[in-house]
């Protein structure tokens, strides 16, 4: 069929395959460049690892350190007619290019909150690899039927106490409003989305792979979070995805308690804002984002999700010493580039006077729309959409 790009709301609810093929080939090459040398994980479980830093973690640890890895995501498979989600696609052209290089990969695809489809991966491990010794935790979900309670939680992006205004844009048209986000309305808002975003499901999944003995000695698992700069903090950090993202973190000890026997650890990292599909979702984050890529690439430091993880497992997670560098409250930071004081100061320079008059010029708008359509397998100079693509693509691993 022949596959152009559609989009509803901020989503883009179309998908070319050969374009998310695309994406992920240029992520693969890239993790090949670096040529890493050093010790890294060698069988690796990535919950949340069809798209964003979970796609870009599997890349990372398959073809930077040949590691086996088996992928959990929540994804819609081609059908006739319909494409595939971005995730679907993604998975199915990294187990094409892992298989070719000799290199194992599995792919569940399913409600990673349920009981059933940590039992399905627990069962894989088993069969398969035996153990992992590396976990990547790295959903990123609007809601979560808890498998002990049966009910079902929706987060929601709220501020917490006074109503938050400030600048968003339309990243479609660039056009630059004011928006004012109302506060929650009772403590049952927060609880649902720490319920969705928090780390107990998280803790779920590790005390059920300890539990089944899949964890190998020495495990470590990572789970991934967000701080940002003051201007996002009423919407972010001090909103409701906030209280999620400190509950994840509170998760750590938890965690490591759980895994303290096998001489493992957990961490949370601290990423980078980046264009994914979740990211696009959150007001004003789009504009902040679009106005940091501007000042990172004119600094020769801008960094997508490949770069992050590679930079990650490379320099942080498996260093030549083996010493993890972390910060004071423990956590890994590789937002370090983006948070930097003169990065910091010139986006909040550009944020003030940004308008829709001037923002194609001062902000890097264009790579966001960019980018966020490559998600999708769109907007690659050499893909011809007008021609007919084969949209029913499989992934090797799910029959
Ligand atoms: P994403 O939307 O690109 O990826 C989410 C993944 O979770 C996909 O693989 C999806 O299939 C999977 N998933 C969602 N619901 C699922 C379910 N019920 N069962 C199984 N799989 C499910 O998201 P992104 O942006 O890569 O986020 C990953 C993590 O990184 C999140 O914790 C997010 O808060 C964090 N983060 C994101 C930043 C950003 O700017 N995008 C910055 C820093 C941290």
């Amino acid at each position: 069929m022949i596959i152009q790009p559609r989009t509803r709301g901020f989503i883009c609810i179309t998908t070319h395959p050969e374009g998310t093929a695309k994406n992920v080939h240029n992520q693969i090459e890239y993790v090949k460049s670096k040529n890493i040398t050093t010790e890294g994980p060698k069988k690796v479980l990535v919950i949340g690892a069809s798209t964003g830093f979970g796609l870009s973690s599997r890349i990372t640890a398959a073809f930077g350190y040949n590691a086996a890895t088996i992928g959990v995501f929540f994804e819609k498979p081609a059908a006739p007619n319909k494409p595939g989600t971005a995730g679907w696609y993604n998975t199915a052209a990294f187990e094409k290019e892992a298989l070719e290089a000799g290199l194992y990969a599995k792919s569940i695809n399913g409600d990673a909150f349920s009981d059933e489809v940590k039992k399905q991966t627990i069962e894989l491990i088993k069969k398969d690899l035996g153990q992992v010794d590396l976990v990547v935790y790295s959903l990123a979900s609007p809601r979560r039927t808890h498998p002990k309670t049966g009910v079902a939680h929706s987060s929601v992006l709220k501020p917490i106490g006074e109503p938050f205004t400030n600048k968003t844009v339309d990243f479609h048209t660039a056009n630059v409003t004011d928006i004012t986000i109302n506060p929650i309305e009772s403590q049952e808002e927060i609880d649902n989305t720490v319920a969705v975003m928090g780390g107990e499901d998280w803790k779920f999944w590790i005390e059920d792979l300890k539990e089944a003995g899949v964890l190998a000695e020495g495990v470590k698992t990572v789970a991934y979070s967000y701080i940002g700069p003051e201007l996002t903090h009423k919407i972010y950090k001090d909103g409701t995805i906030g209280m999620a993202k400190k509950d994840l973190e509170n998760t750590v000890p938890t965690i490591n308690n759980i895994l303290s026997d096998l001489n493992g650890v957990s961490y949370v990292s601290v990423n980078k804002a980046l264009v994914t599909q979740s990211s696009s979702a959150i007001p004003v984050v789009p504009l902040y984002v679009s106005l940091l890529y501007k000042v990172m690439k004119e600094k020769g430091i801008h960094e997508g999700t490949i770069e992050q993880m590679e930079r990650l497992f490379a320099e942080r997670l498996y260093t030549n010493d083996g010493i993890v560098p972390l910060d004071q409250e423990g956590r890994i930071r590789v937002d370090d580039l983006e948070m930097r004081d003169d990065v910091q100061k010139e986006v909040d320079d550009l944020w003030k006077i940004v308008t829709s008059e001037n923002i194609n010029e001062i902000s890097d708008i264009k790579g966001y729309r960019d980018e966020f359509f490559q998600l999708f397998g769109f907007n690659y100079d050499d893909i011809n959409y007008e021609a007919d693509t084969n949209e029913l693509v499989e992934v090797p691993s799910i029959k």
